[in-house]
């Protein structure tokens, strides 16, 4: 099993053994206020393989390059004015904007997946110290095997990787608990490549302008790695139950109960006062304790789609998904 590193009591040694570690060219996990993320220097395509490999991720599939700063991050690549906007308003934070690399980057095609455009977040927390005192972009993809549910914690990370990981830096469950919210800037228009942590919502409130969505959920790869079935725990998933079925674990919103819980395996609530962000930090966590108690599947109740409801109900989606 890989070391755990608490960085709110050991900041320093967190701090050394994370730059070390990731100075060799292998992979650290680190806690980001969205999700835990897989990182590695991007510019080195030792490291990024290694980050393909652990993950059993496709190389079509192009990771986001997580910067100290966006004085950093214009060394690497084109910010257009409304990006730059964007940018300023919401970074750092779950915000990643999809925007032209530099010729000159040293960021390796790798990590792009051989575009000619980055995806690039300024994350809080923790991990923006690491990057500030590594001084160079991290890639890194959220920390869990390809096709499996985001880790929110130190553990899952640690659990899913086993021996193949040498590090995880803990800082405590993620806040945001979903995914940064994925935005490319083509022209005037703000496209939605990937709903998350931002609600949509804000960007348009700050930049006047409407943020035009996908027609369908996974239909695009434009973020190729927005397929369908995505985001899975093991059991098949039920979406907008009306009732809880016999050994079913239910998964409810809002502190309403349904019929049947008195039969169910185990009920949890994403948030009894009715609150998205609660309930976002919780989706995912919640989704991994359904798995383990062996249910045959799981249920969940309705989620409202407004706000940050957007991008709980895509995960929820992709979790219902035909398994590939
Ligand atoms: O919150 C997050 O975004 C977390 C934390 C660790 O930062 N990271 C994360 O990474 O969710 P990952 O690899 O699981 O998802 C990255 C998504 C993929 O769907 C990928 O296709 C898209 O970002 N992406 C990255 N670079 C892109 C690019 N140049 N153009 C379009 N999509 C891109
Ligand atoms: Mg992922």
């Amino acid at each position: 099993m890989a070391d755990i590193v608490d960085t709110r009591t050991d900041a320093g040694e967190a701090l050394a053994r994370a730059t070390e570690t990731l100075g060799r060219g292998v992979p650290v996990a680190i806690p980001t206020e969205t999700v835990y993320g897989l990182a590695a220097d991007a510019t080195n395509p030792l490291a990024i393989t290694r980050i393909y490999e652990m993950k059993g991720r496709p190389r079509f599939n192009p990771l986001i390059c997580h910067m100290a700063d966006l004085a950093m991050a214009e060394k690497h690549a084109v910010f257009d004015p409304l990006s730059r906007t964007i940018a300023e308003a919401f970074w750092p934070g779950p915000l990643t904007l999809v925007v032209p690399i530099r010729p000159e980057s040293a960021i390796h095609p790798l990590a792009r997946a051989g575009l000619d455009t980055v995806g690039i977040r300024i994350p809080k927390g923790f991990a923006s110290r690491l990057l500030a005192a590594f001084g160079k972009p991290l890639a890194a993809p959220s920390a869990n095997t390809s096709g499996r549910i985001s880790p929110t914690m130190a553990r899952h990370v640690a659990e899913d990787f086993g021996a193949k990981l040498e590090l995880v830096l803990d800082a405590g469950p993620a806040v945001v608990g979903l995914e940064s919210t994925i935005i490319k800037v083509e022209g005037e228009t703000i496209r939605l490549l990937r709903p998350g942590g931002l609600d949509a919502a804000d960007i348009e409130r700050v930049t006047g302008r409407p943020v035009q969505r996908n027609e369908t959920a996974g239909a695009t790869i434009e973020a190729p790695g927005m397929l369908a079935s995505h985001y899975a725990p093991d059991a098949p998933v039920r979406l907008d139950a009306d009732d809880v079925r016999p050994g079913e674990v239910l998964i409810r919103f809002g502190g309403t109960p349904l019929p049947g819980e008195g039969q169910a395996a185990l009920v949890l609530d994403l948030s009894p006062s009715g609150d998205l962000a609660e309930a976002a930090a919780n989706l995912f966590g919640y989704m991994k304790q359904a798995d383990a108690t062996g249910a045959a599947s799981i249920a969940f109740s309705p989620i409202p789609v407004t706000g940050l409801g957007e991008a709980i109900n895509d995960r929820l989606q992709r979790a219902a998904a035909p398994r590939g």
